[in-house]
């Protein structure tokens, strides 16, 4: 399928005028790096998949593609994708060759593949998706079409990586940001993880997400939060990430999911984030949690504040 016929298709949901837009940023004219990313791309090699059926599975967490080659293939291969640093969620294999991204993203999909239950048939929407790890998660268990969404044309271009071995029509990852999207109401599932703290507007961006969900449609809302009655604005740093605006406190989050128009507001989970959860790799060799903690408590951050924990939260759009 070409570019522009594989966008046609997701018109319907999307609308033309992001599309466009998500076109002329896969051009890469706006960043500097685009021309080294796509080299490495147009050169990785031919897929080759060994003799399994599946084209792509899931193991033990990671996305696996049964890439066949040799140890010097596999050495060239990790050279090239090692252009596209930092990996940050994942992790995937190709063959031999494991990808081991920053986070171990299957832990927080074990947290909340319970409670999401199968996919069967849901076309589905991950705001904030990174290099696109959970969508192949949610077709594992059934999804018929994700489409995430994430302005840093990086992990866009990771997902180009992979697509390049799976070449599955039923997922994309577009370089948008949520508030690209025209409110649709035609999503079955929406996904917003790890962004909600990094808008500066927190309700508008639980409007966002109600108004993408279909009636009786659910949507899923994982974020930091803090213990307690009182949501943090922290003054300056958060873990040392400078785009930090609110953390929310549980009541508050629940309340705000109200307002918005979800109903069937529930918590599924929550959970300190550790080292073993997320860390500098080989694939992710800038600092990571570890150093934005607290060395002589690391139950606090660097600045003071609690450290990290996050909840999931699902709910549903009434029909
Ligand atoms: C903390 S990461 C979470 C990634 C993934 N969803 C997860 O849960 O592991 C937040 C992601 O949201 C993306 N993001 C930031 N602002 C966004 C926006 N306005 N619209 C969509 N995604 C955004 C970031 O680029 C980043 O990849």
């Amino acid at each position: 399928m070409t570019q522009d016929a594989l966008f046609q298709s997701l018109y319907p949901r999307l609308g033309q005028w992001p599309l466009k837009l998500a076109a002329e940023r896969l051009e890469g004219g706006e960043h500097g790096d685009f021309a080294r990313w796509q080299e490495a791309i147009d050169s990785l090699p031919a897929p080759s998949p060994g003799p399994s059926s599946e084209p792509w599975s899931v193991k033990t967490g990671a996305i696996f593609y049964p890439l066949q080659g040799t140890t010097t293939d596999f050495k060239a291969l990790a050279t090239q994708l090692q252009q596209l640093h930092p990996w940050r969620k994942g992790p995937f294999a190709l063959g031999s060759l494991f990808i081991d991204s920053e986070w171990r993203s299957d832990q927080k999909w074990n947290r909340l593949s319970g409670a999401l239950g199968r996919l069967d048939e849901l076309s589905i929407l991950d705001i904030g998706c990174g290099n696109g790890y959970f969508g192949w998660q949610m077709l594992n268990a059934g999804a018929k079409e994700v489409i995430g969404i994430d302005p840093m044309l990086l992990f866009c271009m990771q997902h180009l990586a992979i697509q390049h071995f799976f070449k599955d029509p039923r997922h994309h990852v577009l370089p948008l940001g949520v508030e690209e999207i025209p409110n649709s109401y035609c999503f079955d599932l929406v996904l917003s993880m790890g962004v909600l703290y990094h808008r500066k507007n927190a309700k508008a961006h639980l409007d966002k997400v109600f108004a993408l969900t279909r009636p009786g449609g659910r949507a899923v809302v994982e974020t930091l939060i803090v213990e307690g009655e009182r949501s943090l604005t922290p003054p300056g740093r958060y873990a040392r990430m400078r785009n930090v605006w609110e953390v929310p406190c549980i009541p508050d989050l629940y309340r705000a999911l109200a307002l918005s128009g979800f109903q069937a507001v529930e918590l599924i989970d929550v959970s300190t984030t550790t080292p073993a959860e997320q860390r500098s790799t080989p694939w992710m060799h800038f600092d990571s949690l570890e150093q934005a903690l607290d060395a002589q408590d690391p139950g606090r951050t660097i600045e003071g504040h609690p450290a990290p924990r996050r909840a999931i939260m699902m709910a549903s759009r009434p029909s």
